[in-house]
């Protein structure tokens, strides 16, 4: 766990992910979207506008998607990771995947998705950040830890956080698309951050409570190299 200030953290993880495309051309990114890595994205823009690098052979997974919105939704995630990774770092669209319900042109559809990371070579990297019930991706408390990439209602609760991105909690889809904590968990390292106090009960449970499928973060105690990046809220409850 690194408990620091917000935009140190920030700074930290965009360095990690500069000095990752550097040493290995041929990366595979796992990236989450959410208010808390957006400024980790826009410090690792402006270090490759400083210093460029080929990112020609960089691959990128997102973590997961709603379904039920077009992709080209302003508050899809596949404009989410198109916009902020994608577009400003110059990654090569056809190496940039985001989880779809179902087919669309050239996308991965939920159930192959996983060989698709596979195929990839698995990811080096895995961007989280965490839902205030505990959830990673859109894994809902209940989700069993041997799933895949796979469809997800949202919870009443997950659908009121993410209310402020639409016009009200009317227009937040019902459900998701998501890779599954055992997709996750094939990652070879693991970098969660979670800011402000509303969820420090959530990082409480996953790093000192029990490991159980009611708190899907908890499945992070299984993986050998997992970081913990928190604000002071974010660490308050842990011991
Ligand atoms: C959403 C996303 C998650 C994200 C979580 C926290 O539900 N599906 O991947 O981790 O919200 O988001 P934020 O970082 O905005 O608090």
């Amino acid at each position: 766990v690194i408990h620091i200030r917000r935009d140190a953290g920030c700074e930290w993880l965009a360095t990690e992910l500069y000095e990752l495309m550097e040493a290995q051309p041929d990366a595979v990114l796992g990236v989450a979207t959410g208010s808390s890595p957006e400024a980790v994205y826009t410090r690792v823009t402006e270090k490759l506008l400083a210093h460029p690098l080929d990112v020609s052979g960089i691959s990128a997974f997102a973590l997961d998607e709603y379904v039920g919105i077009p992709n080209d939704h302003p508050e899809s995630y596949h404009s989410f990771i198109d916009s902020h990774i994608t577009v400003p770092w110059g990654l090569n669209p056809q190496r940039v995947h985001v989880p779809e319900s179902a087919a669309g042109d050239d996308g991965i559809p939920v159930h192959t998705y996983d060989d698709a990371i596979a195929a990839a070579g698995g990811v080096d990297l895995q961007i989280l950040g965490i839902g205030h019930n505990g959830h990673i991706g859109f894994n809902e408390p209940g989700t069993p830890f041997s799933r895949g990439t796979h469809v997800q209602q949202l919870t009443p609760r997950t659908r009121e956080a993410n209310a402020r991105f639409f016009d009200g909690i009317d227009d937040v889809p019902r459900s998701s698309v998501t890779q599954g904590p055992a997709t996750i968990l094939r990652a070879r390292r693991i970098v969660l951050l979670a800011y402000g106090a509303s969820k420090a009960e959530a990082v409480a449970a996953a790093v000192e409570g029990p490991v159980t499928q009611e708190v899907p973060a908890s499945v992070l105690q299984r993986h050998p190299n997992v970081t913990f990046v928190l604000d002071e809220g974010a660490a308050s409850l842990l011991s």
